[in-house]
Formats: structure tokens, C-alpha cells, sequence
């Protein structure tokens, strides 16, 4: 059984059909990525996994039960924490504070326990350590990356729903954030990748979906979607005539 199913998904903004009939599974312990270019119906996908906006038909399984009309709160307490498009820092919060928002769905923990973990978390994001205690205002682009995804981790997802980590980043620091990705992926946690960047989306994932206005187009491993030169050209935004290598992870 896959941690979470996609079956059918039909989503509308009012007139606009965003998804037609989308299809789509996670098994626990990938890393699946989504890609295709603007306004494929990437951020609609995992708006409707996390229950903020409701698909018109279709089904959503997580662990096998549909989750279909359940709120985006009672959604993040049964294991799925989404890190929207944008970064979402709080501006007046500390880097700490801001990470510490993310343990709001378990219950039981202190104060205490809770700031611990959040600095835990500085293990896998040293590049924001030395501001735990800085404004959220205060932070780069790139760090405020680290901090939306550091409290996404804080909900200790079964699923974590990425949308762009990358967008907007220096090339370094997309480096920095994939490896994080990397790393994530190591410690076991499921996570479905929305990226645009085909290249690095693919570096850190066990398999890809690609989606063209709603529909999805293709399907496969990696070096598959990669090595298809056609495919490339197509969906992939790589330059047929150059014989691209997946990056080492
Ligand atoms: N709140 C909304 N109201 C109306 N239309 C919307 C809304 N959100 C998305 N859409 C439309 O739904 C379609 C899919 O949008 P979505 O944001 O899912 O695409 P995306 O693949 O994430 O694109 P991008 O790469 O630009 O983020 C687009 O045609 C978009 O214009
Ligand atoms: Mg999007």
C-alpha cells in the first residue's frame, strides 16, 4: 500500500480546471518529485494532499484511508506537514521560534522538549545556527529556505510535502538545499518534491511524475525521465545536444 494516493484528482479555481483526473502515488521512503513548468497544477497537487483546497472528485488515501474533506489541521495531525511556495517566516519571530511553530501539531511535548529539538535541528541546518536567534526578517532568502523546511521536519512528518525549495535561490544555495534534501531522504522521511529545476529535482529523487496543464504526461526513475533525450527537450527544460549526468548524491 502507498503512503499516499492520488486517484483521479479533478480540481477547479471556479472556471479554471487546474487538474484533470490526476493519478499519482508515494511509496514510504521515497522521494518522488513533481515537475513541469508554471501553472501544471505542481502546488494545486500538494494544496489538495494537505486539505487546502478540496478536489471536486477523486480520492485521497494516506495510510490506505481517504482523507478527502479533512481540515488542513486534523491533516498535519495524522503525519503530512506541507512547506508552501514562498517561505512563510514569521518576521518578528526568532529563526528558533519560528522553527519551534512546527512541533503545534504533538501533543505532550514541554516547552523545554520543544526548543531542544528546534536546536537539534541546527545538525542538519548549520548554516542557521549562528541566527537562532535572529529576527525572521533579518534572514536571506536561502536561510529563511532552511528555516520552512527545518519546521516542517519539527512536525516529524510520515510525509513531507516540499513546494520549490529552490525558487529564487543563488545556485550555491540550492546546492546547500538539495543536499539537505538528501539528507532527509537518508533519515527516512517520504517526501513528495515540487520543483521546477528537472536536474535537481531528480538528483535527490527515486522517481518523478511530470505534469503539463493538469494532466500527467510521464512517469519513471530518474535516469530514465533524465537519459530520454526527447523527454529532456520536451518536458524537461535540458538541452538535447548536451549529455547531462545526474549529480552524485
Ligand atoms: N487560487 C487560485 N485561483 C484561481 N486559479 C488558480 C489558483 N491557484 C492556481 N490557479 C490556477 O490553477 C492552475 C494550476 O496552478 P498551480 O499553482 O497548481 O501550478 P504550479 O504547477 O504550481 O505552477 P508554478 O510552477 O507557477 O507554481 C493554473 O492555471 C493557475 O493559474
Ligand atoms: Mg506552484
Amino acid at each position: 500500500m502507498p503512503l499516499i494516493e492520488c486517484k483521479d484528482l479533478v480540481v477547479r479555481y471556479g472556471e479554471i480546471e487546474a487538474l484533470h483526473g490526476l493519478t499519482i502515488a508515494v511509496e514510504a521512503g521515497e522521494v518522488v518529485t513533481l515537475l513541469g513548468g508554471n501553472g501544471a497544477g505542481k502546488s494545486t497537487t500538494l494544496r489538495s494532499i494537505s486539505g487546502l483546497v478540496k478536489p471536486v472528485s477523486g480520492d485521497i488515501l494516506f495510510e490506505g484511508q481517504s482523507i478527502l474533506g479533512a481540515g488542513p489541521e486534523d491533516i498535519v495531525r495524522r503525519g503530512i506537514a506541507h512547506v508552501p511556495e514562498g517561505r512563510r517566516v514569521f518576521p518578528g519571530l526568532s529563526t528558533r521560534e519560528n522553527i519551534m511553530l512546527g512541533a503545534s501539531n504533538r501533543k505532550g511535548l514541554t516547552k523545554a522538549q520543544i526548543r531542544a529539538e528546534a536546536d537539534g535541528m541546527f545538525d542538519l541546518f548549520p548554516d542557521i545556527r549562528p541566527f537562532a536567534d535572529a529576527l525572521g526578517w533579518t534572514l536571506s532568502g536561502g536561510q529563511q529556505q532552511m528555516v520552512a523546511v527545518a519546521r516542517g521536519l519539527m512536525a516529524k512528518p510520515k510525509l513531507l510535502l516540499l513546494d520549490e525549495p529552490s525558487l529564487g535561490l543563488a545556485p550555491v544555495i540550492v546546492q546547500k538545499v538539495f543536499s539537505i534534501i538528501a539528507e532527509i531522504r537518508k533519515l527516512g522521511t517520504t517526501v513528495l518534491l515540487v520543483e521546477q529545476n528537472a536536474r535537481m529535482g531528480l538528483s535527490v529523487a527515486d522517481r518523478g511524475y511530470v505534469l503539463e496543464t493538469g494532466r500527467l504526461v510521464l512517469s519513471g526513475k530518474p535516469a530514465d525521465l533524465w537519459g530520454n533525450e526527447d523527454i529532456r527537450a520536451a518536458y524537461l527544460g535540458g538541452h538535447a545536444r548536451v549529455k547531462a549526468t545526474l549529480p552524485a548524491v
